[in-house]
């Protein structure tokens, strides 16, 4: 028999996750069925998104329930396998959870190789959060040259992809980021125009006005949202005409444990003709591979850097690697390599 280890949810957290809220024990693995194949997993996705599936409430995909593996985007090696299509030796990613070991019956499943790229950028800039940043910047941005384009967690997966995309395509581009060393890391290293450190002592409407002015805008033609919140609400009082608020996330309320207000500035929207849209990138599934094929052309010319902080360690260190997101923690795509 062979045993492995997995993460399980032990308890919905309230606010930020904390130790009672896993539980990490040793389990056997059973045998195959036909049809299925085990996976050995190499790296594990963590995403902000994981807070809100540990909530009891309804949304885009159901909870995680107590007792159930972590739901988690991975990518691993195919070590035994009664599927054809997924044979032993390939590496595949898939949803398979927080755990050294996981089987598959192929669904949602996708082979992939470390010939094209490095295996964690599966999960990162040709993975989820690259396809994320590529349809929410082109499908909801519908950026035109010359635009203005705000992006917050600007230093992150889902933000640093966006702005070098914008910025491929002629746009004038403000990230926003926690501290001078993510922003010098956005402006030198991404290419963006201007960065806004939001963890100064200055109001955030104060930052933006700031920074429209240094990069000579009048508006925020595109605002990419990331975080929700006083940063949010910031950007919508400086609405260009027409303007597109994209509503990819909202970090910042995900641990909330009251009701966050709503922005009051959304009356804005109505004044300059603007829309504030959210997506799931999930939606846009079917053309994952033309994005892939374009972000990968990007990467391999230089023209787009795929950020990534790779957390190495025992599958134990999946609890304190997922908080490092709402610590500001990463830099680009964060995933942990489990060993
Ligand atoms: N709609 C979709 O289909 C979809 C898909 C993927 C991701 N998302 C969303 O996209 C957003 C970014 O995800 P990601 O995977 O790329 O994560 P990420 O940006 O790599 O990591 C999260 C970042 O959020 C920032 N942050 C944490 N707490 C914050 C707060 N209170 N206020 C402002 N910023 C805060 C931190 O950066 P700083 O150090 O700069 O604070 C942190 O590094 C999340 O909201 C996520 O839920 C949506």
């Amino acid at each position: 028999m062979t045993s492995f280890r997995a993460v399980r949810l032990a308890q919905r957290p309230t606010g930020v996750p904390n130790s009672d809220t896993w539980a990490i024990e040793s389990e056997e693995l059973p045998a195959l069925a036909p049809g299925e194949f085990s996976v050995r997993v190499e790296y594990i996705s963590l995403d902000p998104a994981m807070r809100g599936w540990l909530d009891d409430r309804p949304s885009y995909l159901p909870p995680v329930e107590i007792g159930a593996i972590m739901r988690a985007g991975s990518v691993g090696t195919v070590t035994e396998s009664l599927n054809p299509r997924f044979p032993v030796g390939a590496q595949v990613v898939g949803t398979f959870g927080a755990t050294e070991i996981a089987i598959s019956d192929g669904s949602g499943v996708n082979v992939v190789s470390s010939d094209l790229a490095p295996l964690s950028y599966f999960l990162g800039a040709l993975g989820m959060t690259g396809m994320t940043a590529y349809f929410g910047f082109f499908e909801l941005g519908k950026p035109r040259a010359g635009d203005v384009v705000v992006v917050s967690a600007a230093a992150g997966a889902v933000g640093s992809v966006v702005g070098q995309i914008a910025k491929l395509n002629g746009c004038t581009v403000i990230g926003i980021a926690g501290g001078k060393e993510k922003c010098d890391y956005v402006t030198n290293t991404l290419g963006f125009d201007y960065c806004i450190d939001y963890k100064q002592d200055t109001s955030m409407r104060k930052l933006l006005g700031g920074a429209l002015k240094e990069v000579g805008a009048q508006g925020v033609d595109i605002y990419f949202d990331n975080v929700g919140g006083e940063i949010l609400n910031a950007n919508l009082a400086y609405l260009s005409f027409g303007a597109r608020v994209v509503i990819c996330g909202a970090i910042s309320q995900y641990n909330a444990t009251e009701i966050t207000p709503g922005p009051s500035n959304y009356m804005n929207l109505l004044v300059k003709r603007g829309t504030m849209t959210g997506f799931l990138v999930f939606d846009y599934a079917s053309q994952f591979s033309v994005a892939q094929r374009r972000m990968g052309k990007w990467i391999s010319q230089g023209k787009i850097t795929a950020p990534e902080t790779i957390v190495e360690g025992s599958i134990e260190e999946f609890p304190a690697t997922l908080n490092r997101l709402f610590a500001g923690e990463n830099l680009g795509k964060l995933v942990l390599k489990v060993s």
